[in-house]
């Protein structure tokens, strides 16, 4: 048995505004996609990892891949060209991961500080359950239901409630069916879980952590810088 990890960088990132999609914006002068790239070939398994990407960024990404993964790596990196829609892209990803792969996770790549031990914590959990399984946060604002104009309606009870992030694990049989079956294309999900929700399977939550912060803003690159230069990561 193999893990497979798909790391989805297909995205435009419209809601960031920069000149390159955001998978390929660079922190201290390496991309995104590099530190994800990095924190999955550091995992002490073997592996096969599936990047996906816009089309026109595959040379660049395998060249990428040439300077981190050390030829005797225990594990094997491919790139595939990514879909309109995330699902679309985390779909054409699974679809490329070798037979043998058992265990599968799905990472954003705009998350580039989750760290190696979020990864092992959610694999854990995988293993031991056979369950789906994403990293979850409690949360800290109040929250409240507006309308359009933005008037308060009600607030919202937290206490049942998280925040979701990435990487999400799943056993292969589990994504792949859902992933098949599911009618996603009228009512896209935001994340892998809703995928496999949808098709009735259970989903466990493990501590999520603040570093696996997503770049959805302008805002969100000074709150990754920040966590550069104050030694988080
Ligand atoms: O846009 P959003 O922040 O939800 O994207 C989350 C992740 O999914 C990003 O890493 C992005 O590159 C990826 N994505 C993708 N293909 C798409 C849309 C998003 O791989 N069509």
């Amino acid at each position: 048995p193999m893990l497979g990890v798909v790391l989805v960088a297909a995205g435009r990132g419209e809601r960031l505004g920069a000149a390159v999609p955001k998978a390929f914006v660079e922190l201290r002068g390496r991309t995104l996609i590099e530190f994800g790239i990095a924190v999955a070939t550091s995992l002490p398994h073997r592996g096969h990892l599936v990047i996906v990407v816009p089309e026109q960024r595959a040379a660049q990404t395998l060249d990428l891949i040439d300077s981190i993964v050390q030829p005797d790596s225990s594990w094997s990196v491919t790139v595939v060209p990514g879909g309109r829609e995330r699902h679309e892209s985390v779909s054409f990803g699974i679809d490329a991961l070798p037979e043998s792969v058992n265990t599968v996770l799905v990472h954003d790549a705009a998350r580039p500080f989750a760290s190696a031990e979020l990864f092992e914590r959610v694999i854990s959990e995988v293993h031991r359950t056979g369950d789906s399984v994403v990293p979850a946060l409690p949360i800290a604002n109040t929250l409240k239901r507006v309308d359009a104009e933005g008037i308060v309606h009600e607030t919202i009870d937290r206490t049942p409630l998280v925040a979701v992030q990435t990487p999400q694990g799943f056993p292969r049989e589990t994504i792949a069916a859902a992933h098949a079956t599911a009618q996603l294309h009228t009512d896209p999900p935001t994340d892998d879980a809703e995928v496999v929700q949808r098709a009735g399977a259970r989903v466990r939550t493990v501590t999520g952590e603040m570093r696996a912060h997503k770049l959805t803003t302008p805002d969100d690159l000074r709150i990754l810088e920040f966590f550069l230069a104050a030694n988080v990561v």
